[in-house]
């Protein structure tokens, strides 16, 4: 933002930028799966390390033989090495475009300008017309992410080898990666010392969102509310193969249900952006635990398990998400006081946190996972059934039932809920 302010650009160009650096790597969450199958090792510790690279060949060889599978053997680490040295170019390219192209569409469902999609979408592109996915060049890059893309190698340098480090660097990069009337402004910045001090300072977060140009702040209605809440689905969706359009269904199993309990227009729209959310803590969630096919060690199991708390966390600190933070902190509990993070029982869990529970049980029941095909509705419900009234609410379950059945006999006398079907999986 500093920068931006000494490029002299408008209100409305740092407005989009100030958002545009928040949402930057929107789309990282869609292949952090694939980071882990490629590299076998954790997509947290790989991206941080990541950035403190260059891709120059002796720095490649280096990154891997330390990143790559960190806690496998010798075999499959030498598997592993040999993929990557065989099909470096392609992977690296392939990861960038899905994860440009996913962050800048739900940049765009959250309805945030085109040029906030638009710097998403070229925060990996170079100056020197080599970086990725389309290889753009000088000007033709997006501004948004010139200043991006120079800021967060700045601060992965600052973090790590301090103040000169960061200098160095940029300097170092300047007209390859970065562009350099980018840089001058930012060697002048770096002379400024309250420059450093607030980035060093335990009130940056304060000092951030002053930054936020005021001027623009513009209202949210219910309906971006909804779009939001969508985004961040998304965002959580797309981490995993194994939870690919988890939220969104369990968002329309809890709408059905309470669809069936007669609820409240207006409580039922809260629910559905609380049912969307509920797994937003998964973000915090490294993918090795996440995709694992076997067992989970006591350690995996123990961060598995906190994924509820993270997301109460998350939400709780969004005035206009915080009521449904009880809904994320509490989907895993059971009404006899057996689930987690925190074995509370009946008497504190309330109607919303029951129906994403039932709804949430029943996906993962149901629907397709890579390693196996989906269960049939009745099966699953069948199964979930030995559970109600000890861990699951009877009147939440037999609203799905009934909702679900009334489905089921609607599409065996008619064509014309195929549709419909096919969505609920
Ligand atoms: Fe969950
Ligand atoms: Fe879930």
């Amino acid at each position: 933002m500093h920068i931006g302010a000494r490029l002299q650009l408008d209100t409305s160009e740092l407005h989009d930028l100030f958002y545009m650096l928040f949402l930057k790597d929107l789309g990282c969450s869609s292949n952090a799966a694939r980071i882990c199958q490629l590299y076998a090792t954790n997509d947290h510790d790989f991206k941080r390390n990541s950035k403190t690279m260059d891709h120059s060949l002796g720095q490649i060889l280096h990154f891997v033989a330390t990143n790559t599978a960190v806690k496998s053997g010798l075999a499959t680490k030498l598997k592993t090495i040999l993929n990557i040295a065989r099909n470096s170019g392609s992977i690296t390219r392939d990861l960038i475009e899905t994860r440009c192209e996913r962050g800048a569409e739900i940049a765009r469902t959250m309805r945030f300008p085109e040029r906030v999609a638009q710097g998403i979408l070229d925060l990996d592109e170079h100056w020197d017309g080599r970086g990725h996915p389309l290889g753009r060049k000088e000007t033709d890059i997006s501004l948004m992410a010139r200043i991006a893309l120079l800021a967060q190698v700045i601060d992965v340098f600052h973090i790590t080898g301090g103040r000169q480090a960061a200098i160095n660097e940029v300097h170092r990069r300047a007209g390859t990666w970065f562009d350099p009337q980018l840089v001058s402004v930012f060697e002048a910045l770096a002379r400024d010392l309250s420059f450093w001090a607030v980035l060093e300072g335990a009130d940056i977060e304060a000092q951030v969102f002053a930054l936020e140009p005021a001027a623009h702040r513009s209202f949210v209605d219910d309906d971006l509310l909804d779009d939001i809440a969508d985004g961040f689905a998304q965002v959580v969706d797309a981490k995993s193969p194994f939870t690919s359009g988890h939220s969104k269904r369990v968002a329309l199993y809890s709408d059905m249900i309470a669809e069936e309990l007669g609820m409240e227009a207006n409580r039922k729209r809260w629910l559905v952006r609380g049912a969307l959310l509920h797994d937003i803590g998964k973000l915090g969630i490294s993918n090795e635990i996440l995709d694992k096919a076997g067992k989970l060690d006591e350690e995996e199991w123990q961060a598995m398990r906190n994924h509820p708390v993270l997301g109460q966390h998350i939400l709780s600190r969004i005035d206009a998400f915080s009521g449904i933070a009880t809904i994320a902190m509490n989907h895993h509990e059971k009404l006899n006081g057996k689930g987690y993070p925190n074995g509370i029982g009946a008497d504190e869990l309330d109607l919303e946190t029951r129906i994403v529970t039932v709804a949430d049980i029943f996906d993962a029941l149901s629907a397709d996972r890579p390693y196996r095909a989906a269960m049939p509705t009745s099966k699953a419900l069948s199964i979930m059934r030995e559970e109600v009234g000890t861990a699951l609410d009877v009147d939440c379950f037999d609203a799905l039932a009934t909702a679900i059945g009334r489905l089921e006999n609607a599409k065996e006398t008619s064509d014309d809920v195929q549709a419909p079907m096919q969505a609920i999986g």
